[in-house]
């Protein structure tokens, strides 16, 4: 049968300069050298911080490029500055045009689409949702004509950020943590057009796999670290991992794996490398 094999790692926060989340992306490097799946996907924050060190990215993308597969990527917060969002919030760090366009010196365009066992499969960078830059209006113009493009393929959607934590209006919970609620609406206008079955993310280091209708939400576990429940409350599974996926025109199927062997760093080591 038609089937694709995919592997989804996420938040790997990769830094020359901080290498203490390095040892558990070796752990998924070799898995991924051992499966062999025919492409893996990085939802994003790839670096430590790429807004203040760029050789974080440089980093990043030696070790991704230093995978037995061929890869895709889409930016995180850590990589290409964070997106405004709900009741008026500005992160610290804002996406700019120059940190996106220094991301896809390094990995090519922040959004892309593969076509494989009769699925679509579409990237998108979450990190320009209510930016105002050109690039949101110029992306959410180029999502609506692939989706309406994708006929009767399911697709696929992979974003740094969940689209939602239970429903697309919900009041606020954390306003960095989801798509912006003021974004969901277009998203789901254009998403509603097609097929999407399966909606995956990283960016929460919580893994979760819930439904919404016929869609299918997937958190992806970090590879990097979790946070502790005093820093971020507990919505789902707070172990470091990574998920895989075989696609057929069946269908797809999810297994969300956990390595005993990563090990998930302490407190005083995100507060180093963070400040948290
Ligand atoms: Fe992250
Ligand atoms: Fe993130």
């Amino acid at each position: 049968m038609n089937t694709f094999t995919l592997i989804q790692i996420t938040d790997t926060h990769l830094s020359r300069e901080r290498p203490e989340f390095s040892g558990n992306f070796e752990i998924a490097s070799k898995l991924i050298g051992k499966v062999k799946p025919d492409v893996v996907v990085h939802t994003g924050d790839i670096a430590v911080e790429a807004t203040a060190r760029s050789d974080d990215l440089l980093f990043g993308k030696e070790a991704m490029d230093s995978l037995d597969a061929p890869y895709y990527a889409i930016p995180g917060n850590h990589d290409v500055g964070d997106n405004p969002s709900d009741h008026g919030y500005m992160p610290p760090k804002p996406v700019t045009d120059a940190l996106v366009q220094t991301y896809e010196d390094h990995f090519g365009p922040d959004h892309w689409v593969i076509d494989q066992a009769g699925w679509r499969l579409i990237g998108l960078n979450a990190q320009l949702f209510s930016s105002g830059l050109a690039r949101e209006q110029q992306q959410l113009d180029w999502l609506v004509e692939t989706l309406a493009s994708a006929d009767a393929r399911p697709v696929a959607v992979f974003c740094h950020k969940p689209l939602l934590r239970d429903a697309i209006h919900e009041p606020v919970d954390v306003p960095y943590r989801y798509v912006p609620l003021v974004n969901r609406g277009p998203l789901v206008a254009a998403m509603d057009a097609a097929d999407v079955r399966l909606f995956a993310c990283g960016h929460v280091h919580q893994a979760r796999d819930h439904w919404r209708g016929n869609t299918r939400h997937v958190w992806c576990p970090a590879t990097a670290f979790t946070l502790p429940d005093d820093v971020q409350p507990r919505v789902g599974d707070k172990r470091c991992g990574l998920v895989s996926y075989r696609f057929s025109p069946r269908g797809v199927e999810v297994d969300m794996q956990f390595p005993a062997a990563m090990h998930h760093p302490e407190a005083d080591v995100l507060r180093k490398v963070y400040a948290i």
